[in-house]
């Protein structure tokens, strides 16, 4: 089957880093230079692994673009990165909804590559695989978070939007019907074992993949199945497609906490974390694709 989603190509999500742009924190103008070596006393940061001088300036200053080099006031860090402002979930959003196609979403990037949704013409032994598959990585995050070899995973415990059970109904339901259920196959396989290794060593990084799973999940996941159940289960709906109580409610709860958790890490732990998102899309995107096969 050719590809569907074009979720390997590379990006350059953090290649923009502002340059001798005009701020306003705390109604005061600041001007953002990037530098080659530290300065004494100014304050530094370091996107893209370059350096900033970011010094106040008076608006008269500004409007003429001059920059004074001397500067000794103690600057509140700046928001530079998008949705910053929000929190980091949002952050996280911001980076996965350009990692989508423009035909997926319209906040997408990517050049579309082959069918959109609309046009897919999916198989039931194909769909049991995507569920199947979907089933041991959910498996796999649920166990991690109850177990929490990180404390923090603990959050993540019980939050409604759990999925295993409901494939695990779903699957027996397709059973009933008289399908054979398939063993997992090697898309589901391999980001099982990459989300358990992940969970021991990266947590900023597993917890990245922690988020586009479930919130993925609710957004084109049930766009997705609508879809197949319109063209392959008389609109069946599964229970993949069903939480407990008020759904929004539920991802606002999860939100909550990833931000919290993500507060105690540094910036270059959320840049990881960031970072992460492209192998999210790439081994839910060979789950998605099974759909089709
Ligand atoms: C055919 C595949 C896909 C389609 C059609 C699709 C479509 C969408 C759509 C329509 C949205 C909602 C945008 C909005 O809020 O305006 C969305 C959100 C999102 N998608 Fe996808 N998507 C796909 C695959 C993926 C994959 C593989 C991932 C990552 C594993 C992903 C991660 C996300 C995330 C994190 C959101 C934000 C959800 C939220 O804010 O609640 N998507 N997607």
């Amino acid at each position: 089957m050719a590809s569907i989603i074009p979720f390997s190509q590379s990006q350059p999500l953090f290649k923009k880093p502002q340059q001798a742009i005009l701020k306003k924190p705390q109604g005061q103008l600041f001007l953002s230079l990037p530098i080659s070596q530290k300065p004494q006393q100014a304050v530094l940061k370091k996107p893209q692994g370059q350096l900033f001088l970011s010094l106040p300036i008076s608006q008269k200053k500004a409007r003429m673009v001059v920059v004074s080099a001397t500067s000794t006031a103690a600057e509140k860090p700046q928001k530079r990165y998008p949705g910053e402002a929000k929190g980091f979930v949002e952050e996280m959003r911001f980076v996965a909804m350009k990692l989508h196609t423009r035909d997926q979403a319209k906040e997408g990037e990517k050049e579309p590559q082959g069918q959109p949704v609309a046009k897919w013409n999916p198989t039931i032994e194909g769909y049991l695989k995507f569920l199947v598959d979907s089933k041991l990585v959910y498996d796999t995050l649920e166990r991690i978070v109850e177990k929490a070899a990180y404390p923090d995973y603990a959050e993540f415990r019980n939050t409604g939007l759990e999925r295993s059970e409901s494939l695990g109904k779903d699957l027996e339901w397709f059973k009933e019907q008289g399908h054979v259920i398939p063993e997992p196959s090697l898309p589901g396989v391999s980001y099982a074992q990459y989300l358990q290794e992940l969970s021991e060593k990266d947590p900023q990084a597993f917890l990245c993949h922690f988020y586009n799973t479930y919130f993925a999940h609710t957004a084109g996941g049930r766009m997705i199945g609508r879809k197949v159940a319109e063209e392959i289960l008389n609109g069946k709906e599964l229970e993949f497609y069903k939480w407990d109580g008020d759904l929004a409610q539920l991802l606002q709860n999860v939100r909550e906490k990833l931000n919290g958790v993500a507060e105690s890490w540094t910036r270059e732990e959320k840049n990881h974390c960031l970072e992460e998102t492209e192998k999210s899309f790439k081994f839910s995107g060979d789950i998605l694709r099974l759909i089709l096969s």
